[in-house]
């Protein structure tokens, strides 16, 4: 069969693919416009998808001879599931195998942002750093400041597991609470949306994007945070009114935010860069060599299993598609 490879993988993983069918892979680093996938997606069988991929019905009809979409990524809110099942599409991700690497990275921009590390950076690059003095440079401090986290998957715990390490205490948001017997296994506290925006000196988000979420921090929620609190987003970036936190961060209703993923990746809200009290990473959460690995196996293993007809490992919509329900 055919496969489409929208970006560029490892090349030991590619290999795996190419001992069963043929790959047609964008080789460089740049991701396809759209317009180029559009016109590049007809009369593939297998489609290995990444978060810049917008995978919806308009896409879907020219792909009409899908039988398989691995998306390379956790989060899917760039693929529209529900179209992809109507057409008896299996859609895998890569779920578990960059939650530490995640959490890593939310735990470093707690730390960076806190202890203000680029901006720190950047002043002694700039020959800044004439003298040492008491009232120089200060941040916040990170043990004994409340973390609280929205969302408490894989992510969250492992963000809480290594927020535990720093002596911070830890409130928690979800839309269930976690039975109390979790609860003390990583030693959180449910709280109410509204009390958790009140209560948390660092807020750090971990829920994917849907439409529940979408927005979730507005300006009506930046106005319930401390004006000492720090928001950390490693989730997606439309999570977050970005306008609103661009205003919140000017007007000092809150402290500062460290940023790895934004609104309308990559393109920034206007006045974001001229804050000194942000950290902005380029969304590399999963980043690191061993990870990006992992994840591109993870979604060959899907895409290989799917082409096969048998159940991708980590499918989400096997239940739904025709004849499975
Ligand atoms: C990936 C991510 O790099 O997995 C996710 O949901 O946000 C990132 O870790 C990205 O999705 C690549 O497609």
């Amino acid at each position: 069969m055919d496969v489409f490879i929208t970006g560029r993988i490892p090349d030991q993983v590619i290999e795996r693919i190419k001992r069963q069918h043929s790959v047609t892979s964008n080789l460089t680093d740049k991701p396809l416009s759209r317009d180029e996938l559009l016109d590049q997606i007809g009369g593939y069988q297998g489609l290995l998808c990444t978060i810049t991929d917008r995978v919806d019905s308009e896409l879907l009809d020219r792909a009409d001879t899908l039988k398989m979409i691995a998306n390379y990524g956790v989060g899917y809110d760039n693929i529209d599931v529900v179209q992809a099942t109507r057409r008896s599409i299996p859609v895998s991700n890569t779920p578990g195998v960059l939650t530490d690497a995640t959490a890593d990275l939310a735990m470093a921009l707690i730390l960076g942002t806190g202890r203000r590390l680029v901006a720190g950076d950047i002043k002694v690059r700039r020959g800044d750093f004439k003298f040492w003095a008491p009232m120089h440079f200060l941040g916040t401090e990170i043990s004994g400041k409340t973390l609280g986290l929205i969302g408490f998957g894989r992510i969250g715990r492992a963000v809480a597991k290594r927020a535990a390490g720093f002596n911070m205490p830890i409130i928690y948001h979800t839309r269930q609470p976690l039975a109390s017997a979790d609860e003390k296994e990583f030693n959180v506290a449910y709280r109410p949306l509204k009390r958790l925006l009140q209560e948390a000196d660092y807020l750090s988000l971990h829920v994917p994007l849907t439409d529940e979420t979408r927005h979730l921090i507005d300006a009506a929620a930046l106005r319930k945070m401390k004006p000492s609190a720090i928001l950390i987003n490693t989730s997606r970036g439309a999570v977050v009114d970005e306008k609103a936190l661009v205003a919140a961060l000017k007007k000092g209703i809150i402290q500062a935010a460290g940023l790895d993923v934004y609104e309308k990746e990559p393109e920034l809200t206007p006045g974001l860069i001229d804050l000194e009290n942000v950290t902005l990473l380029p969304h590399v959460g999963s980043a690191t060599i061993e990870t990006r690995t992992r994840m591109a196996d993870m979604a060959v293993d899907n895409l290989l299993a799917g082409l096969a007809g048998r159940k991708p490992p980590n499918c989400l919509n096997w239940e739904g598609l025709p004849g499975n329900e």
